[in-house]
């Protein structure tokens, strides 16, 4: 079996910021409603021209220019992602004919809501170390502004749009450590309707009444996701741990999705961990989706947080509902 290198991160967040004094002039919200109940001071929202595709791309351009790397050289494009640019080709075609790669890697995109980019890594294990791929490059992109009702208090103070991407390849170098120590995936599909996008699919597709009620946008139940998405990222965290023979205090870092800061602490505070090996930067973003983790470990390998050597572990959950999480050696 092949031994996997993380070999470098990228992301992208759109300028343009949308604060919770912003949202106070589009409805009936406070800053102080959305900062006590989520965290959440501003996100990221691209311009109205602009797709998943565009800030995916931007994302990875940055992780394979850290990394010296041509787009030649890539044979696997996978795009995690609920917000494509169009049912089909997949965003991930799309961005391989942006990045103007001339070879022609296999790509496609994973739905797995919030869940995508953990997923993607369990994907990318088995693709490298079977070693169908040797060069990949795993992406986590959402504009979720174009899927949120902005008349619903209930979700539009909760959403943002952001892109974030890793490049990973087989190794055989004595030297370097293997990249990716263990995942764990899971999904219970009796949830479906608790967090979802009701219109715009096969069994509702568009019609003038669907766009009328506004059944294009995100739906949720915030309280049940908010019970089910605290247990199911501990225990993810626990599994993903004994997996790898190690307990979720020896992680440098843990770096959970980021939805909600009353998620995040309660998790990190289940797992009995220090506040401060607990990523999070839900403030500044809010909640992008299949983005989270990965713009998330770009942001704390910039910031210092995370060295060569340092155990990490993502955790996620979303939509589906999805959930599972990774630990990986940087
Ligand atoms: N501003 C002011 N008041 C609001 C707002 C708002 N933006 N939104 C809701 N309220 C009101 C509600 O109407 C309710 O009023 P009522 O008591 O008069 O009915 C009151 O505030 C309390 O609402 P709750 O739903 O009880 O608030 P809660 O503390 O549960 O927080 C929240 C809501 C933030 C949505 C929380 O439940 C949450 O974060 N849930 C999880 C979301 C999540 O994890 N999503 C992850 C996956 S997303 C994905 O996969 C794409």
């Amino acid at each position: 079996m092949n031994k996997i290198k993380i070999v470098s991160t990228g992301k992208y967040l759109p300028p343009k910021i949308l604060t919770n004094f912003d949202l106070e002039k589009m409805v009936d919200t406070s800053n102080e409603w959305i900062v006590t109940r989520t965290g959440i001071k501003e996100r990221r929202i691209v311009e109205d021209t602009v797709a998943t595709s565009d800030i995916a791309t931007f994302a990875a351009k940055e992780c394979l220019d850290k990394a010296g790397v041509s787009p030649d050289e890539i044979d696997t494009i996978i795009v995690a992602t609920i917000t494509p640019d169009m049912f089909f080709p997949s965003t991930a075609c799309i961005v391989h004919k942006k990045l103007g790669g001339k070879n022609e890697p296999f790509s496609f995109d994973i739905s797995a809501a919030c869940s995508g980019f953990v997923y993607g890594l369990a994907i990318a294990e088995s693709l490298l170390r079977t070693a169908k791929s040797k060069k990949l490059l795993l992406i986590g992109a959402e504009t979720l502004s174009k899927v949120t009702n902005w008349k619903d208090r209930n979700t539009c103070v909760l959403f943002g749009d952001g892109a974030g991407a890793m490049l990973l390849s087989t190794t055989t170098d004595e030297n370097e450590s293997d990249g990716i120590i263990s995942t764990y995936l899971s999904s219970d599909g009796n949830y479906d309707n608790l967090l979802y996008i009701p219109a715009g699919g096969s069994r509702m597709p568009a019609t003038k009444e669907t766009v009328e009620k506004n059944l294009h946008t995100i739906t949720m139940s915030g309280k049940e996701v908010f019970k089910v998405a605290v247990t199911k990222m501990v225990e993810s965290v626990i599994r993903c741990c004994q997996e790898a023979n190690i307990t979720p205090q020896q992680l440098d870092l843990l770096i959970p999705h980021q939805a909600n800061l009353r998620i995040i602490n309660a998790v990190g505070e289940r797992l009995n961990l220090d506040p401060q090996k607990v990523f999070v930067n839900v403030d500044r973003y809010g909640n992008m989706s299949a983005a989270t983790t990965i713009v998330g470990l770009d942001e704390a390998i910039s910031q210092g947080r995370i060295k060569k050597g340092s155990l990490v572990g993502l955790v996620a959950f979303g939509g589906g509902f999805t959930w599972g999480a990774a630990i990986l050696r940087i």
